[in-house]
């Protein structure tokens, strides 16, 4: 088999990621400090891909060129394909074709996470040499993802996107291997009622065609990080997996479980939790950090307390005498108490935010 390369899709509008997302892509919001879109160009260098494409959108696509350079730091050579408009996942096949020519490839949804990595799987690919290997998954939601059903052998025999009543409750993950035999499928399909070339069709134009599909159920966990209780939970998972580091600061704090804590860090009279991660030059004083949250770099936690939740680069939470919980919280802002009267609540809150007060 040719060498594969790897292509990863980056695009999108990130629109149930609102309003975290109209600021910055969604493959880039951090889970556990570290953007989503990494763990999946990680995981391509480690199952020995070197040529990696990123399909990028125009509005988004600077920000991730900016993040993920020329992937040397990855040790992958990256190249950017921008994608004029959100057309669908077999469409951003088709724009990638010059940059794949006739190669075998891996395709890996930007905002996807796989605990298990793809090694296996990309061995699976390159040792039998299937027309395509997806990855399946029971979830309890099947109507949100591409479903597949399977015959009595094992086999696929139809999938179909997004049904409303779904014949199983196998889901396809965001990660999938293709030969070439993908790009005349794609030619093959007409857009679905969202207005988009789905994958989904495409695949099944290979079953169709008698082409060798194969499926894998993945046996990890799987995160497709689409909506703010997704990057919650990719957070704990990956959290639960934590080396533990302290290499800030400590004055008269407590660290239970396993915590990282960034060089420049100061954390004074506080409780920190794990698992838990702590960003570059963040302070945290008088208060708590319960478990399963990550706090960006230049962050300030004060006299407050939080748990399970994510707090992006610069942020500011302080005064507080509930305790935050499953929250995300953007980069810049500022959440507190004011000493000034009337005793009102004041907001000054983007588009599309969601604020609960008890
Ligand atoms: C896409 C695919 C769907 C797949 C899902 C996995 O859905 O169309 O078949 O199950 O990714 O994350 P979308 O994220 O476009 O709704």
């Amino acid at each position: 088999m040719r060498d594969l390369k790897g292509l990863i899709l980056s695009g999108g509008k990130g629109t149930r990621l609102r309003p975290i997302t109209h600021t910055s892509a969604k493959q880039l919001v951090p889970v556990a400090n570290k953007p989503v879109l990494f763990y999946g160009i990680e995981a391509m260098a480690a199952a020995g891909i070197r040529e990696v494409g990123i399909v990028i959108a125009p509005e988004t696509g600077g920000e991730i060129r900016a993040a993920a350079g020329d992937g040397e730091r990855f040790g992958v050579r990256i190249t950017y394909i921008e994608q004029d408009a959100p057309l669908g996942l077999a469409h951003a096949v088709l724009t990638a074709e010059p940059f794949l020519e006739r190669s075998p490839f891996v395709m890996y949804l930007g905002d996807n996470l796989l605990r298990d990595g793809i090694t296996d799987l990309v061995d699976a690919f390159r040792a039998e040499e299937p027309d395509a290997l997806i990855l399946l998954t029971p979830v309890p939601d099947p109507h949100n993802y591409g479903v597949a059903e399977l015959d009595g052998g094992g086999r696929i025999a139809r999938l179909v996107e997004k049904p409303q009543h779904p014949q199983t409750n196998l889901a396809l993950v965001g990660v999938y291997m293709f030969s070439p035999h993908i790009f005349e499928a794609a030619r093959a399909i007409e857009p679905s009622g969202r207005g988009e070339l789905e994958i989904t069709d495409a695949i099944q134009q290979l079953v169709d065609r008698s082409l060798r599909v194969d499926p894998h159920v993945v046996q990890g966990w799987w995160k497709d990080t689409g909506q703010v209780e997704d990057m919650l939970e990719a957070n704990r998972l990956i959290l639960d997996d934590l080396a533990e580091r302290v290499e800030g600061e400590l004055v008269e704090t407590r660290v239970e479980g396993r915590v990282a804590i960034a060089p420049g860090a100061r954390l004074e009279r506080a409780t920190v939790r794990g698992p838990a991660v702590v960003g570059a030059g963040s302070v945290i004083r008088d208060a708590y950090v319960g478990p399963y949250t990550a706090i960006g770099e230049g962050v300030r936690i004060e006299r407050c307390e939080i748990e399970h939740s994510i707090v992006l680069a610069d942020s500011t939470v302080e005064n507080l005498e509930g305790r935050i919980e499953a929250s995300l919280i953007g980069r810049n802002v500022r959440v507190g108490r004011s000493p000034a009267l009337p005793r009102a609540y004041r907001l000054v809150v983007g588009d599309n935010a969601e604020i609960a007060i008890l």
